[in-house]
């Protein structure tokens, strides 16, 4: 096995659990969950409805499942959602909406993944008769996971969200990170969700639970998820064991990903110092910073090996650009290791062949 990395910025989703919230687990009250016998369960579900201002919510294994089931509620096989196209359920959900709900997607270009209502509304069509395939659903992330924790801007979610009314389509939120936009912004998480039909949130990023997610909606689409969760093999049983992490999580971890932002733009500024027009330090709003590194003659595949060789796990988002996540397991020693590793990087370029 390779040297651990000394810095593991990869994703937020690397977090171990901590020694509370093993503790919390361990004492949790379980019960068959498939039977909705599973009060921790139960809990975790009323919990995150009520703080995204929806009537009911449903456990997942995953955030890929909870948004296959909001897309799976909203649009039947034949018919097609829209959204942009960096969006996680069109580039990394393994063309789920096409596999299990047999649906089309379309998709229109945002830069660094921000919202600009007028592209959906121009894009969907929510009438197309007997020759051309009807939009049902436009999904929005938020935030924006590769376009670098980009966080949408109120005023077009809601001004989508009038247009859409107005034409009878319906919108689901990729909640994955919404904790990071709510702390980054001090809008409140109902205020998020009550412009969504359903809003699917995880746990298991910058949380720090080792696994789940939420789904929230009416009480009449959960009911309907929960059959369809059982179709797609997601129907769990004692498992309040992980929901208890999860309310461990909002209870104890939602506030501290103030820090996480606070590191991403430290990094970012040293990143943009050691090398002008890598990235743009006020675009960093959360834990999520994507650098260009082309400009310093850099491919993404050979800084990510440069960076690992000084012992910082990063990721490549494309062939010009790699993105770093902070989270729960990365502080300041951590982040100063990596600023210390990466500049120079940046700085001097790849060494001459
Ligand atoms: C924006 C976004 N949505 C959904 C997901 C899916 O979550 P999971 O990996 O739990 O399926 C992710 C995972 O990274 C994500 O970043």
């Amino acid at each position: 096995m390779p040297d651990a990395p000394q810095v593991d910025l990869l994703s937020d989703t690397l977090t171990k659990p901590t020694d509370a919230m093993r503790a919390a687990m361990a004492a949790a009250p379980v019960g068959d969950d498939v039977f909705g016998e599973d009060p921790t369960v139960r809990e975790l579900e009323q919990r995150v409805a009520g703080m995204l201002g929806h009537e009911d919510g449903l456990f997942t294994p995953s955030g890929s499942m909870a948004n296959q089931l909001g897309i799976r509620l909203h649009v039947a096989p034949g018919q097609e959602l829209v959204a942009d196209s960096l969006a996680h359920v069109l580039r990394a959900e393994m063309g789920a909406a096409a596999v299990l709900s047999g649906i089309s997607s379309r998709s229109w270009m945002a830069q660094h993944g921000e919202l600009d209502a007028a592209q959906p509304l121009a894009l969907m069509i929510p009438d197309g008769g007997a020759y051309q395939v009807n939009t049902r659903l436009v999904v929005v992330e938020n935030t924006h996971n590769f376009g670098g924790g980009t966080v949408q801007p109120l005023d077009q979610v809601q001004a989508l969200r009038e247009g859409t009314q107005a034409r009878g389509v319906a919108m689901h939120l990729d909640g994955a990170r919404l904790w990071n936009a709510h702390v980054a912004t001090g809008t409140p998480l109902d205020t998020w969700g009550g412009l969504f039909d359903t809003v699917s949130v995880c746990l298991s990023k910058g949380l720090g639970a080792p696994v789940g997610s939420v789904l929230v909606g009416s009480a009449a689409h959960m009911q309907e998820a929960r059959i369809w969760r059982k179709r797609f093999g997601g129907g769990m049983r004692q498992v309040g064991i992980l929901a208890a992490a999860g309310l461990h999580a909002l209870e104890h971890h939602v506030q501290r990903l103030a820090d996480d932002h606070g590191r991403a733009r430290r990094f970012a500024e040293a990143a943009a110092q050691a090398r002008p027009g890598s990235v743009d330090p006020a675009r960093v709003q959360t834990n999520i910073v994507v650098l260009d590194v082309s400009g310093a003659g850099w491919t993404a595949a050979g800084f990510v090996e440069a960076a690992a060789a000084r012992g910082v796990r990063i990721y490549p988002v494309s062939p010009t650009a790699v993105r770093l996540v902070w989270h729960l397991d990365v502080d300041d020693a951590g982040t100063t290791l990596a600023v210390d590793a990466l500049a120079p990087l940046l700085e001097q370029g790849p060494p001459a062949a």
